[in-house]
């Protein structure tokens, strides 16, 4: 196995397990730049993208290259070694989605010119470069609408709605609450989020496919579920909400039970506990770094 990555929100020690594995090799990589790969290639997923918008819009030229530029390589990577290829599309496709549950023929409601196009618009751009490949290339192109997914291993500081609420909580901070916290998400755990990507590049479905919990939840009953988690009592604080928030988010994944055989099967209920659970021990360890003499 190959992993590229050029750690611009990733973390080696996540890798940590892989590494001494012999099959396993690790190539620091932007994937903007073509790929030169070694020997056959089987199978390519294409995960390569910040995907928090504090994240995504540091650089948000970068950004739209990478989904863009970098997929366009990996398709021809692809197409040159024979290889399926998974692109890892997103919700944000659907933008400010003017339907609750988001069915894969929704066309969706996007801005192309605001401070999340560079992720929205590079993601979309980027299954038509999978469209085009699969259709007139001959390439074995695979989709997945990936909707907001969390688990252990997150970046503490990634911007994330889930890593945020947990990281707040546990180091004592406010919850950050955007708008009136009435704002809808579906959380997947990273477990069945793999299970569905797995399953999808096994299947021969060219055409895009949603996964993701419909399990619908506010921010506020997020927030609160946390706080009774971590035993926290911290206040919230409430900001504006940013521009072109998504005011709902729930997939429709009828498709994905069909084609796939799959569907979410860890509850927002354990895979927070879970999650908070790795969290509060980075959190101890990272106090306890703090409180060693340097
Ligand atoms: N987690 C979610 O809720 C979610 C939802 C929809 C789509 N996605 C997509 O799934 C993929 C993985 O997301 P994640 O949540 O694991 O995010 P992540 O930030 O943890 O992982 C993204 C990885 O891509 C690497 N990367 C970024 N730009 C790169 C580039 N130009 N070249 C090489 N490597 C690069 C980062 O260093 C990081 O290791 C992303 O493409 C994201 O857009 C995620």
């Amino acid at each position: 196995m190959t992993v590229v990555d050029n750690l611009l929100t990733g973390d080696l020690a996540n890798l940590a397990r892989l590494r001494d594995h012999a099959a396993f090799t690790f190539v620091q990589q932007d994937i903007i730049k073509p790929l030169q790969i070694e020997g056959p290639v089987d199978e390519i997923y294409n995960l390569a993208c910040p995907a928090s918008p504090p994240r995504y819009q540091i650089d948000p030229i970068h950004t739209f290259r990478t989904c863009v530029d970098g997929t366009l390589n990996l398709l021809t990577l692809a197409e040159a070694k024979g290889a399926r290829i998974l692109q890892s599309s997103t919700s944000e496709v659907y933008g400010d989605p003017e339907i609750n549950l988001q069915h894969e023929g929704y066309r969706g409601n996007v801005n192309t010119c605001g401070p999340r196009a560079c992720y929205d618009e590079g993601k979309r751009a980027g299954e038509t470069l999978f469209w085009e490949f699969g259709a007139h290339r001959g390439v074995e192109t695979r989709i997945a609408r990936i909707f907001n997914t969390y688990g252990p291993q997150m970046h503490p500081d990634d911007g994330r709605v889930v890593s945020n609420f947990v990281v707040q909580a546990l180091r004592g901070d406010a919850l950050t609450i955007y708008g009136d916290g009435s704002q809808t998400r579906s959380f997947c755990y990273v477990d069945d989020m793999v299970e569905g990507l797995i399953r999808l590049m096994a299947s021969n479905e060219k055409m895009p496919v949603n996964l993701g919990n419909p399990g619908e939840f506010t921010m506020l009953e997020l927030a609160k579920l946390v706080l009774a988690k971590t035993g926290s009592a911290v206040p919230m604080t409430y900001l504006p909400l940013p521009q072109d928030d998504p005011r709902q988010r729930r997939p429709d994944i009828a498709r994905a039970r069909g084609l796939l055989g799959w569907q979410p099967v860890v509850p927002l209920d354990l895979g927070l506990d879970r999650t908070i659970a790795w969290f509060a021990e980075r959190v101890r360890a990272d106090r306890q770094k703090e409180l060693l003499p340097s």
